[in-house]
């Protein structure tokens, strides 16, 4: 939810830590804060608002130069978001600060004792708690990484803890368990973030801290260990994307960088994954195949865009493998106590790889003996990590808070898993799985094609900017596609949309038609499955019949549409089921626009968070 840079080397503290919370500000832009540890002593600033604020503050009232230092920028959990709250927080003599991302459970109980000893805690935080506790532990030990790990084991709750002491000017200390937390390994420094992207323009080369880790940074070197104090393994791995792929790259906005990138994301998640005969070769996902062969229910378990992304692939999986699928929030899963044994196949899909509600479903899932399989487009995150076997997608870096790019990509390896489900169970036939390969293979190309038509769309959208509401309609996997656009809109231009299953319209929805209501609806092909066709164009006509004005997205060809149309927005003809592919595009480019126009800031809505690392 926030994000966390820390740094020891030769090179200017400040300067690295601010530019590593720039790249990080997708997480949170609350506040923001950083602590530099020089002179014998340590300096802070700390600013509400975005970071911005703090470099005015920065330039206002400079800190001394120093080289070692931490910074933080803020999604506030507990406390509002003021000057006071913002991280660092120091303890009472000014010579500890920490930064912290996630919520400490027991902080309520920490803050009365410590307040008992006499300790004076100013601010609303519970990261606060930390900062008092940290202080008291080196007053015993003289050693920073001793002091967090025995603070550690005090903590109840999910937080990534990173800390400096000014009689350490050295060293900085960083603390996991349950929230995302990479180490960065250069040339005489070291780097601690939330994120690879805030080092990515000084190293490459990164370790992965695991689950209840401590590790101490130096300029020369890191020391890992568990809160016990004992060694622990570390995984070090390169990152295969560089500093340009974090960079807005002369768009106005990272969201729509990521737009124009998808026809390279869904390409690049095919590649390697298809053989030169045309078909599948899956050997990366490292699942028994008995695991493939004997599940009998799949459950698909995701938040936001990728639960979307999971309602689109239970419409694959059940009609190419004839395994039931249920799709399930990940924040409602656990508490309805799901029915699951080892023969459930369960899929997590997440972008970041680290939003807690999947998070905690997987662990759920996999307590209960089921078999967990991620998407994920995060190397080394922790839902990875902790499932069973894990399909990445290759969408690269996704800054811009509202999904996009990570959405097709995930829809494109939740086809290739039902295909290879399909080709392992037996119920595709080889030529079969080619033929839809053929036709995946061939979809970059076609959502290039909608992206170069997208000026009508932003047109409209622009002409839209005053309206207050916004309904989406579609069938079949149109019908998650419309949820998909709905909440685009939402959290890009704050405004009322809410997407509907056409068929429902009749039971209530149609009631809140009326003159000049904007309804955009998914029409789903006019080949195949016809019905699904013929029955939204009737609906289109009910919607029309009572006044609303309606944008028709359909495909090439599709005339039956026109008469019913006020507005046609154009996309090439797919298979049915391979349709949101091409169907989601129109409606990003339309919610970006439209919050552009509303003078909303697209890359960070109010009130949001790219990763969301809390339940
Ligand atoms: C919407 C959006 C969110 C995320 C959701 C899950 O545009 O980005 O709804 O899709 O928070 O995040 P991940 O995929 O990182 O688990």
């Amino acid at each position: 939810m926030c994000g966390i840079v820390g740094y020891v080397g030769g090179q200017s503290a400040l300067d690295v830590v601010i530019a590593g919370l720039r790249r990080l500000e997708y997480r949170g832009y609350d506040s923001a804060g950083v602590a530099v540890l020089a002179d014998g002593g340590l300096a802070a600033a700390k600013k509400a608002g975005k970071l911005v604020n703090l470099e005015k503050e920065l330039v206002e009232r400079p800190l001394p130069a120093g080289v070692t230092g931490i910074g933080h920028t803020r999604w506030a959990t507990h406390g509002a978001p003021t000057d006071a709250n913002a991280h660092p927080h120091l303890d009472n003599a000014g010579r500890v600060a920490v930064v912290h991302n996630g919520i400490i459970e027991n902080f309520a109980a920490l803050r009365a004792e410590l307040a008992g000893r006499g300790h004076d805690l100013g601010s609303e935080t519970d990261t606060e708690v930390v900062s008092h506790l940290l202080a008291e532990a080196f007053s015993s030990s003289g050693d920073l990484a001793e002091s967090m790990r025995q603070v550690c084991r005090r903590l109840e709750g999910a937080f990534t803890l990173v800390a400096v002491h000014a009689d350490e000017p050295d060293v900085v200390v960083g603390a996991r368990r349950n929230s995302p937390l990479v180490v960065g390994v250069g040339q005489g420094e070291s780097f601690l973030a939330s994120d690879v992207a805030a080092f990515i323009a000084h190293t490459r080369s990164a370790i992965e801290l695991g689950q209840d880790q401590v590790v101490e940074l130096r300029r020369d070197g890191v020391t890992v260990t568990d809160f016990a104090g004992d060694p622990a393994e570390v995984r070090s791995y390169h990152i295969d994307w560089d500093a340009s792929a974090a960079e807005k790259g002369g768009y106005d906005y990272f969201m729509l960088k990521e737009i124009a990138e998808q026809p390279k994301a869904v390409a690049d998640t095919l590649l390697g994954r298809i053989d030169a005969q045309g078909a599948l070769t899956m050997d990366e996902l490292r699942i028994p195949q008995s695991v493939l062969r004997e599940a009998d229910k799949v459950v698909i378990v995701a938040c936001g865009t990728a639960f979307h992304a999971g309602l689109i692939a239970k419409y694959a999986i059940e009609h190419w493998t004839r395994l039931p699928c249920e799709v399930e929030l990940a924040s409602e899963f656990r508490y309805r106590d799901p029915i699951l044994d080892r023969r459930t196949l369960v899929i997590a899909i997440s972008q970041s790889g680290e939003t807690m509600d999947t998070l905690m479903a997987l662990r759920h899932a996999r307590e209960q003996g089921a078999k967990v399989l991620a998407v994920c487009n995060t190397n080394g995150s922790t839902i990875p990590r902790e499932s069973d076997a894990v399909l990445y997608t290759h969408a690269g870096p996704e800054v811009a808070v509202a999904s996009t790019k990570a959405f097709l990509t995930q829809l494109v390896a939740c086809y290739l898993l039902a295909l290879y489900l399909g080709q392992r169970r037996g119920t595709k036939w080889g030529d079969e799985i080619r033929a839809v390969i053929k036709d995946l293979s061939q979809i970059a190309g076609e959502v290039e094609r909608v992206l170069e038509t997208m000026e009508p769309v932003r047109a409209l959208a622009r002409s839209l900017a005053d309206k207050g509401t916004v309904l989406f309609l579609g069938r079949h996997v149109g019908y998650p596609v419309a949820l998909e656009g709905a909440l685009k809109l939402k959290e890009l231009a704050y405004m009322h949309a809410e997407g509907f299953a056409a068929g429902e319209l009749k039971h209530g929805p149609i009631a809140l038609i009326e003159e000049d209501l904007p309804v955009v609806v998914v029409v789903p092909s006019p080949r195949g499955r016809s019905v699904l066709h013929d029955k939204i164009v009737s609906n289109i006509q009910e919607i029309r019949a009572r006044g609303a004005r309606t944008i028709v997205i359909a495909e090439e060809g599709d005339e039956a549409v026109v008469p019913y149309a006020d507005h046609l927005i154009r996309i090439p003809a797919t298979p049915t089921l391979l349709q949101p592919l091409v169907a989601t595009v129109p409606l990003q480019v339309f919610a970006c626009e439209l919050a552009t126009a509303r003078g909303n800031e697209v890359d960070q809505p109010r009130n949001l968070a790219k990763s969301v690392t809390v339940e």
